[in-house]
């Protein structure tokens, strides 16, 4: 089905058809509609384009009164002020429009007009370490991102760019070598398969270490190391791999954990890119975009200077001939945009890295790799303790994601046993519900806070029941399943005859923007815009569950009519959190 003009698209049509028809010079002039408080709608465009023509704001507002059709959409229109119009839609419009939008597996949401092939670069844990908070929000928000794109029929390819390259492998796979045993699986409890990967690593880690600290001829074999890793050397690949894939095991976990799909296809980590560095290197000092400076092959930028006042270049090569983080990120551009083949890449990566991309990718700019502003970074902000500082455990150490989710799931299962306790749920299916609560709770509050802002992590608040919340959501969606099912066989219908109360009116008025919303969460990648219009819903749910008798009111039509405005509510709600990647319990 085709998508389903809004109420504000309709009207807009309207006024713009009768401002064109009794001002023919203004063309296409906007009316510049938007919902308010003193009618459905207001257009302020009318003034402006009075005065900017010398017309009579007034009059030529009460012009485009008289040239609005009657048709049935528009109940009452006034001039108000000094030239606005107070626009009324009728109830039968409302009803209608909801009408065509239920008829609709997408709910009346179009695709978008010209869909491209969006790159996302998001979840990008390192190997041999904790996920940690971070990696949460990077996860979270381009998981979402990544919904919302393909929803309007973008093609999106994700990377999740793992750190799985570098020095520190030297040493971990030079320990390997010997102490043949490190890795080797224990019997392990299938459940807790990453956990132990986990645990595993660290020891390793933390055994490599030691050594290489305190053990300068280990140090010394660790390097080489390194070296025959880079050479492609067989036996160092070999426990590479093992290393690597230890940690798969690992991010499997968590991801499992976090109700997120990430497939190993997708994992394509800064090691994938080795054998393009070389080709980067040379065409960046070819080209002239990188000059040698003290060995090292470096970028320079006018705007980019340390505290000393001497620019801070862009490393590509080190003067020891190694490869950091920036060449990678270079390579990647090549490949996403050249063999890809995308039109807009995008870097879920935490804010503290916005000088490193805007160097990388001014460098790929200028080497003719990107198109101007074909690259974007989502900057999000950090993740907060309690004191407003960057999240910690009481030691200084940074706080594992797994712990948090834990603690999330255990908090919400409490909320679940209580909260539902007259619902004779079984032990399995409280435990289900409690990590959807949980884990729902941790995804809204970082997806209802813009991207860029800092937040603080309270769980306190997080499933709290009331106020911004997942679980309110939540628990609105199953108020709404639990009515239905206890109409029986009373479907819902659509009942354009009937007059609607206040809070059905602003129910229905906020339902029909569901299309806009998601647009333009879309175009501009803010989640949070989703966010906030869902909670507006369950709020405005709220105020129609309290005012207004479903199953009691007074006629079966009005029956019919309030199930209608009650499914398509939690339809809407079910739609939209599922693209912020929530779960929609049907009783809870
Ligand atoms: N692995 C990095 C980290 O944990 C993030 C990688 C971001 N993506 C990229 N293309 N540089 O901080």
């Amino acid at each position: 089905m085709a998508s389903v003009p809004s109420l504000a698209a309709t009207v807009h049509q309207r006024v713009a058809d009768a401002l064109s028809a009794a001002l023919p010079e203004a063309g296409a002039a906007d009316p510049l509609l938007r919902r308010s408080d003193r009618a459905d709608f207001q257009a302020n465009g009318v003034l402006g384009l009075a005065k900017k023509l010398k017309a009579n704001p007034r009059e030529l507002a009460a012009q485009v009164v008289q040239g609005l059709p009657a048709d049935g959409v528009l109940a009452d229109v006034e001039v108000s002020g000094p030239g606005f119009l107070n626009i009324a839609i009728t109830d039968a419009a409302i009803v209608s429009t909801l009408a065509a939008r239920a008829a609709d597996d997408r709910l009346g949401v179009p695709y978008a007009d010209n869909p491209g092939t969006t790159v996302i670069d998001y979840s990008q844990p390192n190997v041999a370490k904790e996920m940690h908070v971070g990696h949460l929000r990077s996860t979270v928000i381009g998981d979402a991102v990544v919904q919302i794109l393909e929803h309007r029929g973008e093609t999106v390819v994700r990377r999740h760019h793992i750190g799985d390259w570098g020095t520190q492998f030297g040493m971990l796979i030079q320990y390997l070598i010997e102490h043949p045993h490190e890795l080797d699986h224990e019997s392990d409890a299938a459940d807790g398969e990453g956990e132990a990967a986990m645990s595993r690593l660290n020891r390793l880690y933390k055994a490599s270490r030691t050594l290489f600290d305190s053990d300068e001829e280990f140090k010394t074999r660790s390097r080489d190391r390194v070296v025959a890793l880079q050479s492609g050397d067989t036996e160092t690949l070999d426990l590479w791999h093992k290393i690597v894939d230890e940690s798969k095991l690992y991010f499997r976990g968590v991801y499992d954990k976090l109700d997120v799909e990430i497939v190993d296809e997708d994992i394509v980590g800064e090691s994938a890119y080795n054998d393009d560095l070389q080709a980067v290197v040379k065409d960046l000092e070819e080209s002239g975009v990188a000059v040698r400076s003290e060995g090292a092959l470096c970028v320079f930028f006018d705007d980019v200077k340390g505290p000393d006042g001497n620019p801070t270049p862009l490393i590509v090569q080190k003067s020891n001939g190694g490869f950091g983080y920036a060449a990678t990120d270079l390579a990647a551009i090549r490949n996403r945009i050249g063999t890809l083949k995308a039109d807009t890449l995008l870097y879920v990566v935490d804010a503290r890295q916005a000088l490193h991309f805007r160097m990388v990718f001014e460098t790929a700019r200028r080497a003719g790799w990107l198109p101007e502003g074909a690259a974007k970074q989502l900057a999000f902000g950090t993740v907060l303790g309690k004191d407003g500082k960057p999240f910690k455990t009481r030691e200084g150490e940074t706080v594992r994601l797994v712990d948090l989710l834990d603690e999330a799931i255990e908090r919400a299962t409490a909320v679940v046993r209580e909260k539902s306790e007259n619902l004779g749920l079984s032990e399995e299916e409280t435990v289900e519900r409690g990590s959807q609560v949980g884990i729902g709770a941790v995804k809204y509050a970082d997806l209802s806070t813009s991207m860029a802002r800092d937040y603080i992590f309270d769980l306190d608040r997080m499933v709290s029941l009331n106020g911004d919340t997942s679980v309110y959501l939540q628990y609105a969606y199953a108020r709404i399943q639990s009515i239905l099912r206890k109409a029986g066989d009373v479907a819902p219908a659509a009942h354009p005859e009937l007059p609607l109360a206040p809070a059905e009116r602003a129910l229905g008025l906020h339902l029909d923007e569901f299309a806009e919303v998601l647009s333009s969460v879309a175009e501009t990648y803010e989640p949070h815009k989703l966010a906030a219009y869902l909670y507006q819903l369950a709020s405005h749910y709220t105020t129609f569950y309290d005012q207004c008798p479903v199953i009691k009111a007074e006629t079966p039509a009005m029956v019919e009519n309030r199930l209608f405005l009650c499914d398509l509510t939690a339809r809407t709600l079910r739609q939209g959190m599922s693209l912020l990647g929530i779960r929609t319990p049907e009783r809870l």
